[in-house]
């Protein structure tokens, strides 16, 4: 069994861990061995004995974990001495920020490792389980809201008592990503107004939805860049954007920023004069710190004071929720590790199967590392996150060609599809619209004759309805963005309300069992139909422009 090793983490001030008990009942669970180091868990209160009773063994020091871990799961990159103890051709996941972290890298080449960086895996939807970086952010925002509060001198709610009135704090959100969205629900939910402004125009209705509104500006430019993240705006725009800054700084009591664009120093937006301009006890709290902040005056973190308003530039803000953020993180490690297996146990091999794939022939770009994990480099997530592989330098991943905008006038594939199936329609059947070869279609067809040979007469209206549903339902599915899937299903799931038509018809005459349940049937279909309109229609909404 392979064994995956928990070093302690090193980073003066670190309180986080890659694993905690919960997590490792998981890797223990997908079958391998796990060793965690003595103490690795003190600062989330996990004690040795809680990670032995989920099944963990205890390395003594950290030479003796990573020299018998065939795996190494960290949080922060490796120092001081880490990655010369990571044994030869060992591997190693955790945060690693290969551009930054050159001569790192190098070391662990060096080493022959196998090295993923959670900070590299794309943000696709099936990745998400694995976003390190999104679960991060989403408590650095929260956190920031909570830091900011313990720093600001009045509540965040308004108030009318019999001492007097107390007006709402006022909170701007800059840069509306993970990190800024998180950070308006925790200011809304302490009773603030919240304001925010993000480049990016689909970012609109995620903060109109969680009850904040959105600043606009009269230029226009589209922040909407490459994989979901912000493209650098012109100069114009930002200049523009600084003077909403300097308006809103007036009147606002706490400015939560997190602008940023990936691998690029963070904009400065907040310049010393804005600072000023706050009322005393004002608060900034600047996620960006770490990356240069977006606030002329942040120093990376620290807490400053100036002329009356404090500037909180704390880069740890995950690990002040560290048990929690241990266990996001521990998650979504896991969730690679498991990603890795798959390939594995598609092939159904075992433990020794694998080995002696090790010293076999093997599918291109599909090579296999300690039993049971599988290096496939046509899998997205995996050629995304890995950085080196046996000591090969492979990151940055090759930027995946997107396909260029349609152009006004050129078909799109569901005009398309609709031509096709308005030809088809006509007389000129053929597999476009169906996505299907002609030769399956006719196979069908085929056997629908059949069918309608030898099914007896009174099941074969059935039998109609049945394929006729069955062919609305994929056509329904398969022509539709899955990004709208949940409120078709929602729509749907109101239309098979149709039992209430049902309830309805048990209804008349006298009271007795069927009319009772008939009565329970219409309010409980009822409450079906309304709450699938309901959620259609909100979620819709989040799709208007
Ligand atoms: P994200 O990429 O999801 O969000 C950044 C947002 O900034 C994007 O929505 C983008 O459109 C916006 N933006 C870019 N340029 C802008 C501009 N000129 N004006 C206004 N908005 C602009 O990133 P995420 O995950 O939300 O993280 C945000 C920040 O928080 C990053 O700097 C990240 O490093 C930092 N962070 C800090 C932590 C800490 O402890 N201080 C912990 C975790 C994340």
């Amino acid at each position: 069994m392979p064994t995956i090793g928990i070093p302690k983490e090193i980073h003066p001030g670190e309180r986080r861990v890659a694993a905690t008990p919960q997590t490792i009942l998981k890797l223990k669970k997908l079958g391998f061995d796990v060793a965690v180091e003595s103490g690795a868990g003190i600062a989330i209160d996990a004690s040795d004995a809680e990670y032995q009773e989920a099944g963990a063994t205890i390395a003594a020091d950290a030479k003796e974990l990573w020299s018998t871990s065939d795996v190494v799961m960290k949080v922060r990159p490796p120092e001081e001495g880490e990655a010369e103890l990571l044994r030869e051709g060992g591997w190693l996941v955790g945060f690693l920020w290969p551009g930054q972290n050159r001569e790192i890298v190098d070391k662990l080449a060096k080493r022959k490792a196998t090295v993923f960086a959670m900070d590299s895996v794309p943000r696709i939807t099936r990745a998400q389980k694995m976003d390190t970086l999104s679960a991060m952010a989403n408590i650095a925002g929260y956190r920031a809201v909570i830091e900011a509060a313990a720093h600001f001198p009045r509540f965040f709610t308004g108030q009318i008592t019999a001492a007097g009135k107390i007006d709402p704090a006022k909170v701007l959100v800059i840069g509306a990503g993970v990190a800024g969205l998180s950070a308006i629900g925790a200011a809304k939910g302490l009773g603030a107004i919240v304001r925010a402004f993000d480049p990016r125009s689909a970012t609109k209705d995620q903060v109109a939805s969680m009850g904040a509104e959105f600043l606009e500006l009269d230029i226009k430019e589209e922040g909407e860049g490459k994989g979901g993240y912000a493209k650098q705006m012109s100069d114009d725009f930002l200049k523009a954007e600084m003077a909403l800054f300097a308006a809103q700084a007036m009147q606002v009591d706490i400015i939560v920023t997190t602008a940023l664009i990936p691998g690029k120093p963070a904009p400065k937006l907040i310049t010393q004069g804005m600072v000023e301009s706050m009322k005393p006890g004002s608060v900034i709290v600047d996620l960006a710190a770490e990356q240069g902040g977006n606030c002329a005056l942040t120093e990376p973190g620290k807490v400053v004071h100036h002329k009356g308003v404090t500037i909180i530039g704390y880069t740890d803000l995950p690990s002040r929720m560290a048990s929690m953020s241990s266990q996001l993180y521990g998650a979504c490690v896991t969730a690679l590790i498991e990603e890795l297996q798959k390939p594995a146990r598609k092939q159904g091999l075992d433990t020794k199967q694998n080995e002696e794939q090790l010293n076999s022939d093997v599918k291109p770009s599909l090579t296999v590392g300690p039993p049971q994990l599988v290096v496939n480099l046509e899998d997205e997530i995996v050629r995304g996150a890995i950085v080196l592989h046996e000591g090969k330098m492979l990151w940055p991943a090759p930027v995946k060609e997107q396909p260029p905008p349609p152009e006004p006038g050129v078909p799109t594939k569901s005009s398309a599809a609709v031509a096709a199936a308005a030809k088809s329609s006509a007389g000129h059947g053929h597999d476009e619209g169906t996505g299907m070869h002609p030769l399956t279609l006719v196979g069908i067809g085929l056997v629908l004759l059949l069918i309608g040979f030898y099914v007896p007469d009174s099941k074969l209206s059935h039998f109609t309805v049945f394929m006729l549903a069955v062919f609305v339902g994929f056509q329904v599915v398969w022509n539709v963005k899955p990004a709208l899937h949940t409120p078709l299903m929602s729509v749907t799931n109101a239309i098979s309300g149709i039992i209430l038509v049902g309830g309805m018809l048990q209804l008349s005459g006298e009271m007795n069992v069927t009319t009772i349940l008939g009565a329970v049937a219409v309010l409980i279909a009822t409450i079906n139909i309304a709450g699938g309109f309901l959620v259609t229609n909100r979620m819709l909404a989040m799709f208007r422009k």
